[in-house]
Order: structure tokens, then sequence, then C-alpha cells
């Protein structure tokens, strides 16, 4: 199974790792393999290995083991003008002293393509990004978000079947970033392009991509998509770094097919789904999402747990109340609730209980 479904691969990571020293394994142990069309975002903190992991793709990296292919061959066999890939970085580095027409005329040049079929395309590609006036103009008389449509215009104008692009809205406020990831993620569908997106904001990957993959510490730690990443984490550092997320500390007293009960540190005892635990005894950091705590208790089964909470702190938000509650010794547990018409705001200093269903509070690894 696993071999025909690398075959098909476009682009495809096997066993990849890469050091610069020599010593240290910057990537670690690297596998993927993504579809023709698929658009794929490498999500993780600053340092996990994201840009390493482009610059091999790209073919500006050497792996130091195993091996990378774009449409079943070794990049490494295919000469960079023959790779088809288009890139976007942070830094859009457009060529200052030529106008916009001839940013995006370059690529083409490089590639040979004569002048009527360079002016069409150009004009195309300007059209995509809705910038089909500023083609006279040089990029230091654009705005931020003008020059990054350009330098996603020139990474298209050629046509390639793989874009790369790398924390490409970094540096553009939230209104055009925004709209931006919405512009991108279109493009790359209309036009059938192969995407492989690197951003360290989660909120983006998880809008943007078909699937993400969580790098942490040189690794994918997890590999899937937006809703399942969010609603079913492996583990406790993906259940961390996407969404808000509570976690408490406890060990699994017991445990049985989909449900264990465990025994938080305070002596409470509390329903969870197993996922990194097998057996009683095991430490466990459990993981729940604020907006899956119940508060009101009835609604819950009749052998539920429930724990006991100390109201901190309210705030309205206006779609949704975010409150703050000391649970099991904690001071940062957080619950949301919707603001509809019969939802209670909850006072500081009120004692309340809460639970939730199995299923929405994983017994992931202990951290
Ligand atoms: N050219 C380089 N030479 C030496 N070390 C590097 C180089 N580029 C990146 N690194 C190191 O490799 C690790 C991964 O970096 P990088 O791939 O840039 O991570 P990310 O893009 O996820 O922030 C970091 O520890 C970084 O310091
Ligand atoms: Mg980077």
């Amino acid at each position: 199974m696993a071999d025909t479904a690398n075959n098909d691969a476009f682009v495809a990571f096997e066993r990849v790792q890469k050091s610069y020293d020599g010593e240290t394994l910057v990537v670690k142990d690297l596998n993927l393999s993504m579809p023709k069309g698929e658009f794929l975002t490498m999500l993780g903190p600053s340092g996990s290995g994201k840009t390493t992991c482009l610059m091999m793709l790209a073919g500006f990296e050497t792996a130091t083991h195993g091996e990378i292919k774009l449409n079943g061959r070794q990049i490494n066999n295919i000469p960079p003008h023959k790779r088809g890939i288009g890139m976007v970085f942070q830094n859009y580095a457009l060529f200052p002293h030529m106008t916009v027409a001839e940013n995006l005329s370059f690529p083409l040049e490089v590639r040979k393509i004569g002048k009527a079929d360079r002016e069409a395309k150009v004009k195309r590609a300007l059209d995509m990004v809705q910038m089909g006036d500023f083609g006279g103009r040089r990029p230091a008389q654009l705005s931020g978000g003008q020059q990054q449509r350009i330098a996603l215009a020139r990474a298209l104008v050629f046509e390639p079947e793989l874009v790369l692009m790398d924390e490409p809205l970094g540096a553009l406020d939230k209104q055009l970033r925004e709209h931006m990831q919405f512009e991108i993620t279109n493009l790359a569908h209309e036009l059938g392009i192969t995407t492989v997106y690197v951003t360290h904001d989660q909120t983006e990957a998880l809008t943007m991509s078909d699937r993400v993959a969580v790098f942490d510490d040189g690794r994918i730690q997890q590999l899937a998509p937006p809703d399942e990443l969010y609603e079913s984490p492996e583990n406790s550092f993906v259940a961390q770094f996407i969404g808000e997320n509570n976690t408490l500390e406890g060990t699994v007293k017991e445990i049985e097919g989909e449900r264990c009960v465990v025994e938080l540190d305070d002596g409470e005892l509390i329903d969870a789904k197993p996922v990194n635990v097998s057996q009683p005894g095991e430490r466990t950091t459990i993981s729940i999402r604020p907006e899956r705590v119940e508060v009101d208790t009835a609604k819950l089964g009749e052998n539920a747990h429930t724990l006991n909470a100390e109201v901190l702190e309210f705030i309205y938000m206006g779609d949704v109340f975010r409150t703050r509650l000391r649970v099991a010794g904690r001071d940062d547990f957080i619950i949301k609730t919707r603001n509809s018409a019969d939802q209670r705001r909850l006072k500081p200093g009120e004692k309340i209980k809460i639970g939730w269903l199995p299923r929405d509070c994983r017994a992931l690894d202990s951290v």
C-alpha cells in the first residue's frame, strides 16, 4: 500500500535527514508524500526545520540522507530550470530596477519564451492577481501587499507545477494577510498547482490547507487535514500548538475501549478517550478544548464524572463568553460558551461543576 502511494506521489520525501554541520540533525526523519494539486502547509515553531525542507525540495540544499522525489524522479537528477518550481519568500525580492512587467517577464526570458508569448503570459498573470494596471511601475512605487501580489504572479507566470512559499505573508498587516490567504488558495486550486506552504501561524495553516504537517524538532508530529488536526491531535505537542487547549495532569485509573478514567493530581476523577495510553498506572496529560467543556452537567451521561471549578474571570467577547476557571489546582483553565439567549454569565467567585463527553477529552502523552 505505502509503495503504491509513493509511486503516485507528485512530491515525496523518503527518510530524509539534514545536518548543516555534520553533527546535529535539523531534519531527523522526514516522510511525506503529496498528490498532485494538493495544498500542503508545513506548520511549526521557529527552528523546527520547515525552511530547510523547502530549500531541499527547491534544490538549494541537499539532503544528508534519504531521497526527495518530484514526479517520481529524484530531485538531484533534474536540472533546476526543468524542475518547474515557482517560489515565493517572505522578503519577496522583486528586482528593484525593473518594472513590474519586466519582473514578471524575467523568468520567461530565462526559459527562452518568445516576446509575444511572454507579453500574453505577463498580462494574464497580472490580471490574475488584479494588478493589470501596474505593469509599468517599479516595486518601490507599490505597497507591501501589492509587491507581494507581484511576487506571487512572478512565481506563477511560467506555469509551474509546484509552488513553494515560505512565510510569504509574514510582513503584511492582518486584513491584507487574510485577503491574500484567500487569494493564494483560490489561485492554487483554480490552476491545479501543487503547493507547499510554510508558516508558523496556525490560523493561516488551518484556513488555507488541504493538509497540514505539524513540525517540531526536525520531525513531523502529525500530518492531517485541518479538522482532524484540531479535533484529534495525536500527541500533546500538537494539542498545545493548534488552537486553544486546556491540559490537566493525572494517572490512568481504569481503561476500557474508547473510555478511560483519569485520576487528576488533586485526586478528582474525570473521563477521557485513551489516545496515547494503554494501561492503568500510566501518567497522562489530558487535553480538552475550551468549547467542549460542559457547564450544564445535567447534559452529560448518567455515570459521567465531573470536576469542581471556581470562576476566576469572565470575559465578554460578543459572540462568545470566555471564562477562566480554577480547576484541579490550576488557574488557567478556559471555557468558551456561545452567547445564546439562554446562556448564563458566570460570576467570579462562583463555584460550579464542569464535565465533558469522554470523546472530547484526549488522554495523551505526559509532558
Ligand atoms: N544555512 C544554515 N546553516 C546552519 N544551520 C542552519 C542553516 N539554516 C538553518 N539552520 C538551522 O537549522 C535549524 C532549522 O532551521 P529552519 O529550517 O530555518 O527552521 P524554520 O524554518 O522551521 O524556522 C535551526 O536550528 C537553524 O538554526
Ligand atoms: Mg523558516
